[in-house]
Parts: C-alpha cells; structure tokens; sequence
C-alpha cells in the first residue's frame, strides 16, 4: 500500500486552460448572440465542480475589445477560482493593457515559470495590427535559452496561435508564420512535453516527434473543424484540463458544457 508519502509525491500538479474568454467592457457584451462573460462563468462552474486545478493558463484572446475595464471582467471572473492564473496575448488583447492589468496577485504575465518538477514557458505570438502569429527573435531567443538553462525539467511551451494547419483554410492563414524556426529549437530540447495554444477556438490533440499538440476550446463560440471559410460549430463551450505528473508523463482532456449558455447567430462571416 502506498504510504502517504508516496502519494503526495505522485500526486500531478493540475492545470485548467481556460481560453478564448473574448470579454467586453461591458458585462452584457455579446460575441455573435452569445454573452460571454455569463458563458465564462459556467466554464467556470464546471471547472470547480469537475476537477479543482492548481493553476489556471489563459491563453490569449481574454478580452475582445482590449479595454482595461475588459480584463478587470477577466480578473473578476477568474479571481472566484482561487488559484494563480497565467496570461499570454492573443491577436484580439492589448499587449500593454494586458500585462498591465493581468500581474498582480494572482494573476501572472510571465516569460517561464518552474513549479513542482516542471517548467513552463510562455510566448508572445501577437503581430500588432494582425490576426496572425509571428515569434520575435527575442521570443525564439529566450525560449532557446529557458530550454537550455533547465534541461532536466519536463516542459509545456504555451502561445496563442497555432504552429501546425490545423486543415482549416481561414484559421491556417492566422497561423504562426515562422513555424520551422520554432520548431528548430524545440526539437533540439527533449524535455519538452507539449505544446499547447489557443486561438483556433475547437479542441485538438496531435503528436510531433513525441511532443503533443494540444488546443482547447473558447469559453464562448466555437470554430468549425476542417472548414475553408469562417464557421461557427454548434457544441458548447469548455476547456482543457492537464495533470502534470513527477515522472515527467501527463495526461490530458477536454470537458465541455452540457449546452451551449445561449443562442448563436449561426449566419455569422466573421466575428
Ligand atoms: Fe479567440
């Protein structure tokens, strides 16, 4: 029988990606038809009742609208977990706002972060005035380096945009334009584990010479798989959870809501 020793030291270190949360100043703000903030807060629901994470990762895309009014709807929101809360840029944040709004206890707008036997490493993969997603050198550059510095470390690397085609024409175009460079690095650094990002609002799960690629659904709408143009799916919003164990293994899913918390404006182009 296990002692409790033991059991405190297999016990895996619990993260919610709660993604894509597209709030708006104001409380009432609607994403095609559907109120985000209230949508927000069943994902929330069903993140506590379910499985009550460690952490919390949200990765990107926390406010449509960018304004600091926004993300302290974002802080509101999120502060009701209780547990520390990671923050990285999408194409539809304020960089400047973001950071300004999402680093003070508890939340966190940091480069890497090593907790238990694992690393964490957050990039920036925002273009300013684009949708698309470019890594910097500088990103490149100091991802290289955290890699590096802590190689025994098993290590989940976080972004908002997709580095693979998801087989998704209009997504793919507002992928991370320098892939290969991204992945010259990665590969070179076997500890990494995973690869995890938001943006394309749908789950998804791949493996790349033994790293997994993982998204997560929007906490609001949700993209149609597989679809050339804009589409919006009809399933309900939710999350990713992950359990990060000592030995460097993980495991992974996605829970959803039972129903989508409203009704979608389906003729929708764009959003
Ligand atoms: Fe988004």
């Amino acid at each position: 029988m296990a002692t409790d020793r033991q059991a405190a030291e297999s016990k895996p270190l619990r993260i919610a990606q709660i993604t894509d949360t597209h709030l708006y100043s104001d409380p009432g703000g609607e994403l095609l038809g559907l109120n985000t903030r209230r949508s927000l807060e069943q994902v929330i629901d069903l993140v506590m009742s379910a499985r009550q994470p460690d952490l919390v990762v949200s990765s990107g895309d926390l406010t449509h609208d960018g304004s600091p009014q926004a993300y302290q709807q974002v802080r509101d929101c999120f502060r009701r977990i209780g547990v520390p809360v990671y923050s990285l840029p999408g194409n539809h944040d304020e960089v400047v706002t973001l950071n300004d709004c999402m680093n003070s206890n508890p939340f966190l707008c940091v480069r890497s972060a090593r907790i238990n036997s694992w690393q964490m490493l957050f990039l920036d993969s925002t273009v300013t005035g684009s949708d698309g997603g470019y890594l910097r050198k500088a990103e490149l550059d100091a991802l290289d380096t955290e890699l590096a510095s802590y190689p025994d470390l098993p290590t989940l690397i976080w972004l908002h945009h997709q580095p693979v085609p998801l087989g998704s024409r209009w997504l793919d175009s507002m992928a991370v334009d320098n892939p290969q460079a991204f992945f010259d690095i990665t590969d070179r650094h076997s500890q990494v584990r995973a690869i995890l990002w938001g943006h394309v609002h749908q789950s998804f799960e791949q493996q790349r010479n033994g790293v997994q690629l993982l998204a997560a659904p929007s906490t609001c709408i949700q993209f149609q798989p597989g679809s050339e143009e804009f589409a919006v799916h009809l399933v309900p919003p939710g999350y990713r959870w992950l359990e990060l164990y000592p030995d460097g293994s993980l495991e992974t899913g996605v829970e959803r809501l039972q129903k989508i918390p409203g009704e979608i404006n389906q003729d929708a182009r764009g959003y």
